[in-house]
């Protein structure tokens, strides 16, 4: 009895814990220390100062209706819990996907403290915390968390289905998808949204019972940690009867980056000599506006301009410069998170973020 009692102080504390956060920190302190750099983490206009910055010249700021909380802090009940972000709940808690044309939503659910997940062999199992005692109370065994029961049959978890309420698609009201990440990459089973945006990574997933690894909680992406999707990219060289081409292999199945204020570019440099020499940029982007000018997501009413390069697409870029045996071409693909010529406008000068152009790839071929 005294035990049990103990045990029940020790949770309501717990439960008393000043954010959900802070609470899953107790048993889970590497996945929430990766998640507290997330963009999931720093998604409102608390944390995240692009996001902010579109907001603040957004129609129904006037009127303070903070739609964007339905994707970007879909659990906040006040002005406070936005600050919060996305939550571990917000996922956990995901039990089903509806599909509708302007966005998708999640249909959370409601039961207490029922957290859904992923793990191999476990697939059948949902795990209500129990302590196994063996004769006499000697040798006591947990199963499960002492916090949180756990259900595993939910098939969204095992492929990238439960991202798809929020990342799917997100339309204005002239029925322009102002975002879209391709369906396909989330049915797979193999490779998916999970794979390769939270790769197994080495540390223990809880503190209560020890396992080598866990799935990464820091969101791998554009602003996160780019590095560890630049395998997912690649560069060839090919030499052509008058100048040579560059293939850009995008292997991930939705467009290279999906949201439309991002530009990607390839830089090229040859050095001859020692002498470093560049050559043409080219930028690839999903422009969209209106009357065939960019403009606000809640404005446009058509895509400009689309030469983003596409899921599972091997882009050819063509140069008419002669090279020489012996040069040296340098080739990076990177991007800029807000397109240059969007900064000004959206009160971003200054702001390194916004303004920096971050390297995903970095190759060198030389001719011979
Ligand atoms: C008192 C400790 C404790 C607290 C607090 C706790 N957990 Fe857990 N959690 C565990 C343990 C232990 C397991 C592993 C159970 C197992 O593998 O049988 C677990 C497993 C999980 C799993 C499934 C892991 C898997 O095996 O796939 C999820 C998801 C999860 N916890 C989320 C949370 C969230 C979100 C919070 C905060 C709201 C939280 N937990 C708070 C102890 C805790
Ligand atoms: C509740 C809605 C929601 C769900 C569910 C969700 N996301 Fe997100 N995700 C977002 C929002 C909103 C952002 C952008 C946040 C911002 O702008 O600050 C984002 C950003 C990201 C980014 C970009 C990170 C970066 O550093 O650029 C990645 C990668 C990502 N999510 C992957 C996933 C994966 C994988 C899943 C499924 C396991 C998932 N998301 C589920 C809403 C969600
Ligand atoms: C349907 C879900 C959804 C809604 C609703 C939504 N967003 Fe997002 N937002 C996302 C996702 C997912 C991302 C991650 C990038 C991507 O895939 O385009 C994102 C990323 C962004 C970014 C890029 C953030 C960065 O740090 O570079 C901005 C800016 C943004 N959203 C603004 C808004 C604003 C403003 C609203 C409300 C008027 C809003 N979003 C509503 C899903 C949503
Ligand atoms: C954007 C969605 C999302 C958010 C937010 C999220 N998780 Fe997860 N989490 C997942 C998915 C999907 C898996 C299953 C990964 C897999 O297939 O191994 C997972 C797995 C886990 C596991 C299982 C063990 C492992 O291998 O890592 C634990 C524990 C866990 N999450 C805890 C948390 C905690 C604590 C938070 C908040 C700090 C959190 N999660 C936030 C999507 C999310
Ligand atoms: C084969 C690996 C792979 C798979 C599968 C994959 N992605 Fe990506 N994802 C990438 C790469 C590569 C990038 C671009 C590099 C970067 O953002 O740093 C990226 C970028 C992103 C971004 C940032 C976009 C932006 O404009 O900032 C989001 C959000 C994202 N992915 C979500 C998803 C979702 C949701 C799924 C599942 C439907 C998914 N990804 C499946 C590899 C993958």
């Amino acid at each position: 009895m005294k035990k049990v009692l103990i045990l029940a102080v020790a949770l309501s504390s717990l439960l008393l814990a000043k954010s959900e956060n802070e609470t899953c920190k107790k048993c889970h302190p590497i996945i929430v220390e990766e998640f507290e750099a997330s963009l999931h983490k720093n998604s409102t206009y608390y944390d995240d100062a692009i996001h902010k910055a579109v907001w603040d010249k957004h129609p129904n700021k006037a009127e303070g209706k903070y739609i964007c909380a339905e994707c970007h802090a879909p659990n906040a009940k006040n002005e406070d819990e936005l600050k919060n972000g996305i939550t571990c709940t917000s996922c956990h808690t995901i039990k089903d996907i509806e599909e509708h044309a302007i966005i998708n939503k999640n249909v959370y659910n409601k039961e207490a403290k029922t957290f859904y997940s992923a793990e191999a062999g476990r697939e059948k199992e949902k795990v209500v915390y129990k302590q196994e005692s063996s004769f006499f109370g000697m040798n006591k065994k947990t199963v499960g968390s002492p916090y949180h029961d756990i259900d595993y049959t939910n098939e969204k978890y095992y492929t990238g289905e439960v991202c798809m309420g929020c990342h799917s698609h997100r339309q204005n009201s002239h029925q322009l998808d102002l975002c879209k990440t391709d369906k396909e990459g989330a049915g797979d089973k193999k490779q998916n949204c999970i794979t390769c945006h939270m790769p197994k990574v080495e540390g223990s997933a809880t503190t209560i019972r020890e396992s080598k690894e866990h799935a990464y909680h820091g969101f791998a992406g554009s602003k996160n940690k780019p590095e560890m999707l630049a395998q997912y990219v690649d560069i060839d060289f090919q030499k052509t009867q008058n100048g040579f081409e560059l293939i850009v292999n995008n292997k991930s199945p939705h467009n290279l980056l999906t949201h439309p204020l991002r530009v990607v570019e390839l830089r090229v440099n040859i050095t001859r000599g020692g002498k470093a020499t560049p050559l043409k940029t080219t930028a690839f982007a999903r422009i969209i506006g209106a009357e065939g000018k960019p403009a606000m997501p809640w404005l446009a009413k058509e895509v400009i301009s689309d030469t983003m390069i596409k899921a599972n697409e091997k882009r050819v870029i063509d140069y008419t410069d002669t090279l020489a045996d012996g040069d040296k071409v340098e080739v990076l693909l990177g991007y800029y998170l807000v397109n240059p010529k969007a900064v000004e406008n959206l009160g971003l000068k200054g702001n390194k973020e916004a303004e920096k152009f971050t390297v995903l790839k970095q190759k060198y071929f030389t001719v011979k």
